[in-house]
């Protein structure tokens, strides 16, 4: 059955570099092009989602930090939306019309202490961001790497948990704690699910993956059941130069590489609110 309210996504993984910032960022580009109205929420004090994005926070506005620490009527969340700048690629202008964000900067580590405090962070990002959410067709968090209350508030706020793990043995380890995470709060987060496990840089020469590559992904597949594994993201410099230049692969002219971009989009589909969903071709790349 078609849900009717929006969906919020969040990337999860208990190490640096697996991929979190890259799968938000590059999903969210994708739904925004088809139509979709996303709102991104950048839960990292690294804050690599608001530069990836190229939003500038700018001083006496709010940020997450405040979401987070103060209630509505102090900080009304729609203060703390932003909107992503268009890009100039070239000759052309990458439309960013339907991408939003709430950004952070270090100044968020701070939330840890409040949250640590509060005795209920698994659910303060969620209730913070009901009143507003309706307004969106997604909602996207990219939280910290590290079991902090950051990562398990934005662990709270998602109905849909992905986790991308580099296809290396730090991926697979990452993963094993990340499942440990999920495992440990699932049963006071009815709600949420796991959506699926998406290798990252995953390397392949000519048309073999290499010995590190496969051997990972086919472990990740033997810890979380093969249902659960998505197509992974190559190693590639076109990923890197998209995240530079504040650009998908696609408009890079490679759409290929957004392949397991877009069978996010098909398994997030039946989840969105309709008008949404109709959004999304129903054929992958
Ligand atoms: N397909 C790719 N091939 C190679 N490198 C990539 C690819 N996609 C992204 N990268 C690079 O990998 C790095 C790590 O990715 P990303 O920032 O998404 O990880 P993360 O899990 O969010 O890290 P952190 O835990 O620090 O927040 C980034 O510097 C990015 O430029
Ligand atoms: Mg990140």
């Amino acid at each position: 059955m078609q849900q009717s309210h929006t969906t919020t996504v969040v990337t999860l993984g208990l190490a640096g570099g697996q991929g979190k910032s890259t799968v938000a960022l590059m999903l969210g580009r994708y739904l925004g092009r088809l139509g979709i109205p996303v709102l991104f929420v950048d839960a990292d004090p690294q804050s690599s989602l608001t530069s990836f994005l190229g939003v500038k926070v700018q001083p006496n506005t709010p940020t997450l930090l405040e979401v987070i620490t103060t209630t509505e009527e102090k900080t009304p969340l729609i203060n703390a939306i932003a909107p992503v700048p268009d890009v100039q690629l070239d000759n052309r202008t990458i439309n960013n019309t339907n991408l939003f964000l709430i950004p952070s900067d270090d100044g968020l580590e701070n939330a840890n202490y409040k949250l640590a405090s509060s005795g209920i962070s698994l659910f303060i990002l969620r209730n913070r961001l009901q009143p507003i959410a309706n307004n969106f067709g997604v909602i996207i968090v990219d939280p910290p790497p590290e079991r902090s209350h950051l990562a398990q508030t934005s662990l709270g706020a998602g109905d849909k948990w992905i986790i991308p793990a580099e296809a290396n043995v730090k991926g697979v380890q990452s993963l094993v704690r990340t499942l440990e995470l999920v495992k440990e709060f699932q049963p006071a987060l009815p709600y949420g699910e796991l959506m699926g496990v998406v290798p990252f840089r995953a390397k392949w020469t000519g048309v073999n993956p290499t010995k590190a590559t496969k051997s990972s992904i086919s472990a990740m597949g033997e810890i979380v059941g093969l249902d659960l594994m998505l197509p992974h993201i190559l190693e590639s410099d076109v990923y890197k130069n998209a995240i530079n230049q504040r650009v998908s692969p696609t408009d890079l002219g490679q759409p290929g590489l957004e392949y397991p971009i877009s069978v996010l989009a098909q398994k997030l589909k039946p989840t969105l609110p309709e008008q949404y969903a109709l959004l999304i071709p129903t054929e992958t790349v």
